[in-house]
């Protein structure tokens, strides 16, 4: 090589090197604004009372800002998505007792407890399913896909039965659940998902006092006798009932006094919201006491937990793998079951 060409050549070789710096710069800058820039703008500001600390290892998005459905493409499958959507946020028009395609499920919808179409931040959001399933739960002892879990929630929570997996309804519930996750890499753990962390009292839920805050803060929507409020046409319901033969049952996940109790301190009276709560930690146990002590649908279910072990300390149903009754199991208090457990036995 003559000295002249290495001189046109070496600049020439730094200068495309500084280009694609630059250009590597500006695709990192990009991707940065993109899942950062707009939600540090926006996201609500986190309660460390109620939420505590993010998750360690989460995946920082928080789950107020589920993909805009405007981004749900007019092809084939984005009409899957809609209609999956549509499912989730009014079930009872198509499945529940006046349903148009099957009467399969009671008059609730999934949104009734997975708000906003399962996009609530804290108010068991949808963000992290397609993620995290299939998974391992210790409630059946087997990996579960998403199908089986969206029919367990038809079988206990919409107290019915579940669509096949192949129908169209389920197709289309999994394809919304599924758009929903878009982006969130496998195994990540998502901000805001699941529910708030309540700290546990030191004495039991107390349903005399939950019956009072019943009286004063949900009553007005859910009915004296906690029997909701059905719409005029009758396919479903303005409030969702609380209990009686129209309710979840006693199998499902809002079973548990801890599931309802964090569920309501971050959603409930309707309105409030997880950095904004309405209830005093004491008033979501109690009032969980409350609304879980009264009568509703019973579901055998004597196939789950097979390892009792495995229990959540508040798994209100025998038997258990320590001596403490079903009553304390139920309302607590949990810390002494929690700490007789040589694994702490957590929420699922
Ligand atoms: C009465 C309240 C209620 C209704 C109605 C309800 N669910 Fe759920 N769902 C829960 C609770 C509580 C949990 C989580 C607690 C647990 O796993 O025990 C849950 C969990 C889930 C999960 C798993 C979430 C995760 O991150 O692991 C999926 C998926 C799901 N529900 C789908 C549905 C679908 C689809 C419907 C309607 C067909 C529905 N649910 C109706 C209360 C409800
Ligand atoms: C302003 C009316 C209103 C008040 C007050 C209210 N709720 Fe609700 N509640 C709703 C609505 C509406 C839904 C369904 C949300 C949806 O579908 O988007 C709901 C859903 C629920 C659910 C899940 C579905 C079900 O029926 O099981 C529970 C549990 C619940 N509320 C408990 C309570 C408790 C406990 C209180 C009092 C602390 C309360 N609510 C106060 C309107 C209200």
């Amino acid at each position: 090589m003559k000295p002249t060409e290495e001189r046109v050549l070496l600049p020439g070789l730094v200068r495309l090197l500084m280009l694609l710096t630059a250009a590597l710069v500006l695709v990192v800058v990009v991707v940065i604004i993109q899942f950062y820039g707009p939600v540090a703008a926006s996201a609500p500001v986190a309660n460390e009372a109620t939420d505590g600390p993010p998750l360690p290892g989460s995946y920082h998005r928080p789950a107020v800002r589920a993909p805009d459905t405007a981004t749900i493409p007019s092809t084939a499958a984005g009409r899957q998505v809609r209609y999956g959507r549509e499912l989730i946020a009014h079930t009872a028009r198509y499945l529940g007792p006046q349903g148009s395609v099957a009467h399969l499920t009671n008059g609730m919808n999934c949104q009734n407890c997975h708000l906003q179409a399962g996009t609530q931040g804290f108010a068991n959001n949808y963000l992290a399913v397609a993620a995290t399933y299939p998974k391992l739960r210790a409630r059946s002892g087997t990996v579960v896909s998403i199908e089986q879990r969206v029919a367990d929630c038809m079988e206990h929570s919409l107290n019915g039965r579940a669509v096949p997996d192949s129908s169209r309804e389920m197709r289309a519930i999994v394809a919304y659940i599924t758009w929903l996750g878009q982006g969130i890499p496998k195994g990540k753990k998502v901000y805001g998902t699941g529910f708030v962390k309540l700290p546990y009292l030191a004495r039991a839920a107390n349903q005399v006092v939950g019956k009072a805050v019943f009286a004063t803060k949900c009553q007005r929507c859910h009915g004296p006798a906690g029997q909701g409020q059905p719409l005029a046409d009758n396919t479903g319901y303005q409030y969702p009932p609380l209990w009686g033969p129209n309710s979840y049952n006693d199998g499902a996940g809002l079973f548990r006094v801890t599931n309802l109790a964090r569920y309501v301190k971050a959603a409930m009276p309707f309105g409030a919201t997880f950095d904004q709560p309405q209830l005093t930690n004491e008033q979501a146990w109690d009032v969980a006491a409350f609304v879980n002590s009264q009568p509703r649908p019973h579901l055998a279910t004597p196939h789950d937990w097979p390892d009792i072990s495995k229990k959540p300390v508040d798994q209100p149903h025998g038997p258990y793998a320590d001596k403490f009754s079903e009553k304390q199991h139920k309302y607590g208090p949990y810390q002494p079951i929690e700490d007789a457990h040589p694994q702490p036995a957590k929420a699922n």
